[in-house]
């Protein structure tokens, strides 16, 4: 079996190459990523020397490379490459239109072209736009963007379904909730709060901080993603969720308890613009047909990845790039 796997050099792809490679060291992973600041090989070192590991540095937007990645015969494609931090499609929407919508539909092209007999569109529970405080999203709920991010995703995910329907691409699109892990890029709440804690910085909490993400741990949403790969049914919608709603506050307090940080620590900032409240998974169709559940209780993933952190700051240290480094300048001004 030969994966490709876009978007592989950043924090989710990276965890489900690791995932594939242990699970199935007889499968072949190709991962193409074009290195944004967002990628960073340093999560691959541990298999970068694999016989049956491939990285590819190019644009998921470049035709010609992405079309003779196909010819060389692809069975099953897992597609995670995008831009995917919501504060910079406030800023800088453009690029997420160009890579997460125009690059979907390059590789869908390809892929329909070459025949590849599954086609994995790895989306987010933000297209189905804001919860109040009751109820869920379903895999049935009306998409209502309110980023450009996830009006990005929401674009992407109606141009898979419409290659299902028009030319019978073998697809399924998966909707999570908010990962948490190692190798998560620290502009993303619980690495970059474990960041400005390793540097005894204030954390900065958006509007109240009563905001509330389902939190899944990354290795949780691999194995879904494996399940779904190899038993789900063509053209189908999969939520995936960590059944672990908290607020941002919770989740900041909680990082900073464990971290001995006070909590006059806490500082609260201007709200982010169209700030969703509330996100809430009902993920009882991959339970009920697949047999997924989440292993992680939040309490236990985020000790273990807090741990992560303070065993890998020289990769903390990674991702400081001049980029980055300007971009937290400008948004966050002077705490
Ligand atoms: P990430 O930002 O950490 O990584 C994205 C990767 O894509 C990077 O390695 C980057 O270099 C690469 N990339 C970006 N533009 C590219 C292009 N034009 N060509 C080739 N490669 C390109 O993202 P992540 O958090 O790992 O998210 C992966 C996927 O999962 C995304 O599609 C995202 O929308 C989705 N998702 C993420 C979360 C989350 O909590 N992180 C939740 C729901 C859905
Ligand atoms: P984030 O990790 O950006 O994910 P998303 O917005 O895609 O869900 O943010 C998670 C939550 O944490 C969200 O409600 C915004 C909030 N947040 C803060 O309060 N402060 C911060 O510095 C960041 C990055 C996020």
């Amino acid at each position: 079996m030969k994966l490709l796997v876009t978007g592989g050099a950043g924090f989710i792809g990276s965890n489900f190459i690791h995932y594939m490679l242990h699970h199935f060291p007889h499968y072949t992973v190709i991962n193409l990523d074009n290195l944004t600041y967002a990628g960073n090989l340093m999560n691959l070192y541990p298999v970068q020397d694999y016989s049956n590991y491939r990285f590819v540095k190019a644009d998921i937007c470049d035709e010609q490379t992405v079309q003779r990645l196909f010819a060389d015969g692809i069975d099953i494609v897992v597609h995670f490459a995008a831009e995917s931090h919501v504060d910079r499609s406030i800023k800088q929407p453009e690029i997420f239109v160009q890579t997460n919508v125009v690059g979907t539909q390059v590789l869908l092209e390809a892929a329909r072209m070459h025949g590849v007999k599954k086609f994995i569109q790895v989306s987010t529970d933000e297209v189905y736009g804001s919860l109040g405080p009751e109820g869920l999203f379903t895999e049935e709920s009306p998409l209502a963007p309110n980023s450009p991010y996830s009006a990005s995703k929401a674009s992407a995910d109606l141009m898979v379904r419409a290659y299902h329907e028009t030319f019978g691409l073998p697809v399924n699109i998966t909707r999570c909730s908010n990962n948490y892990g190692p190798y998560q890029f620290p502009e993303k709440l619980i690495p970059f709060m474990i960041a400005q804690a390793l540097k005894n910085q204030p954390f900065p909490v958006y509007g109240d901080g009563l905001h509330i993400r389902d939190w899944l741990h990354v290795e949780d949403h691999c194995q879904a993603l494996s399940l779904v790969i190899h038993q789900g049914k063509d053209g189908e919608i999969y939520n995936i969720g960590g059944q672990s709603e908290r607020t941002s506050l919770e989740v900041v307090e909680k990082i900073a308890s464990k971290m001995n940080r006070p909590a006059s620590s806490i500082r609260y900032v201007a709200d982010r613009p169209g700030h969703d409240r509330r996100y809430g998974i009902d993920a009882s169709k991959i339970r009920n047909t697949l047999g997924w559940q989440p292993e992680y209780s939040f309490e236990k993933g985020l000790d273990a990845t807090v741990d992560w952190y303070l065993n890998h700051i020289e990769w903390l240290e990674s991702t400081r790039s001049t980029e980055s480094g300007r971009f937290f300048a400008e948004h966050y001004g002077n705490l």
